[in-house]
């Protein structure tokens, strides 16, 4: 049977770069975006599009039948930032959609599901310093507590009903191409950009805000790697542990300095800072690399020379 992809909440931050990167390696008609919303030009000019909403089981049922999927990556989910200010509503759509594409899979109407489980499963009782796989977990946020029981439903139906569904915690993920969507690490995106237009940025967190961040590319390729390894490779069914980096706001403004020499930051935190202040500084991915041989390529210096270029290219553009 011939792979045929599903990306439901396509148009987003990881979403739109995945769709693109899984169109280049299987065909361009072999990966179906949907959303509830139209994307980029790039997004949506490169192949077939359907609108789906996660939260309506028949209408993802109607895509995958009269495209033959066999594999599922769900990336719609309201965010940490964002859930704060609508909580229930977060957990609707981080729980339903999850639930709509588990039962598909438990009901045989695809065969692969990837689901992302983020750091926010951790909490302000969790070792701070190099997470473990395993590990203290009491999130404090609604969208943590929505990924922390999504990855032991995951788990469940892994167990319960043979589900061959793959996860990632991802950290903060830091990208050019498209918006982040209201979580507490887009600081790290902003920055770029106002250094840039304005030469100056004004950060969220404070300094000393150390947190875990991968650059997009490493997190397209962790997601691929996890959905193309041996069932038997893919130990961990709740998620795996991930990381690349992590950093400081005052870190990466240094990076930045050091092509744009003009560039200030400065600091006024807003509620986003008890978000971030529950989180780990960094993660133990060992596990992760040992098992489906995971090997992150983007660090701090490399992330922000990649930045600077594409978005100084795509300011000249406009
Ligand atoms: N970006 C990060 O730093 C990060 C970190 C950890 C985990 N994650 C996880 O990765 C996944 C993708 O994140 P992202 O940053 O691309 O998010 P995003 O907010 O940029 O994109 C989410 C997309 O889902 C769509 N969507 C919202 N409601 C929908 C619905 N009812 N039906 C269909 N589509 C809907 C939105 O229109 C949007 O295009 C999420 O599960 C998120 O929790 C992201």
């Amino acid at each position: 049977m011939n792979t045929c992809i599903l990306i439901i909440g396509a148009c987003g931050q990881i979403g739109t770069e995945l769709t693109l990167k899984l169109r280049e390696i299987n065909g361009d008609n072999a990966v179906i975006a949907s959303d509830i919303r139209e994307g980029s030009k790039e997004l949506m000019k490169s192949g077939p599009f359907e609108f789906i909403n996660a939260m309506e089981y028949d209408s993802i049922l109607n895509v995958i039948e009269k495209y033959k999927v066999t594999d599922v990556y769900l990336m719609a989910a309201m965010l940490s930032a964002t859930g704060e200010k609508f909580p229930a509503k977060a957990w609707e759509l981080n729980m339903n959609s999850l639930f709509n594409v588990l039962n598909l899979a438990k009901e045989g109407k695809f065969k692969k599901l990837f689901w992302p489980s983020s750091i926010a499963v951790f909490g302000p009782t969790t070792p701070k310093e190099y997470t473990p796989q395993e590990t203290v977990m009491e999130p404090s946020t609604v969208y943590g507590i929505s990924k922390q029981a999504g990855e032991r439903w995951c788990e469940y139906y892994f167990n319960k009903f043979g589900v061959d569904v793959r996860s990632i915690r991802y950290p903060g993920i830091i990208s050019w191409k498209t918006n982040p969507g209201g979580g507490t690490t887009d600081y790290a995106v902003e920055i770029y950009h106002n250094a840039l237009l304005i030469g100056k940025y004004n950060s969220f967190l404070n300094k000393g805000t150390k947190l875990p961040m991968m650059y997009m590319d490493d997190a397209i390729e962790a997601t691929i790697k996890i959905m193309d390894a041996n069932p038997e490779d893919v130990k961990i069914r709740s998620s795996y542990n991930l990381a690349a980096m992590s950093f400081t706001p005052e870190e990466i403004a240094e990076e930045i300095k050091k092509i744009v020499p003009e560039f200030r930051i400065s600091y006024n935190s807003d509620f986003r800072q008890n978000i971030a202040d529950s989180w780990p500084r960094s993660i133990d991915d060992s596990k992760a690399r040992e098992d489906w041989g995971w090997k992150h390529k983007i660090d701090i210096k490399k992330m922000s020379e990649i930045m600077l270029n594409s978005l100084h290219t795509k300011y000249e553009e406009i």
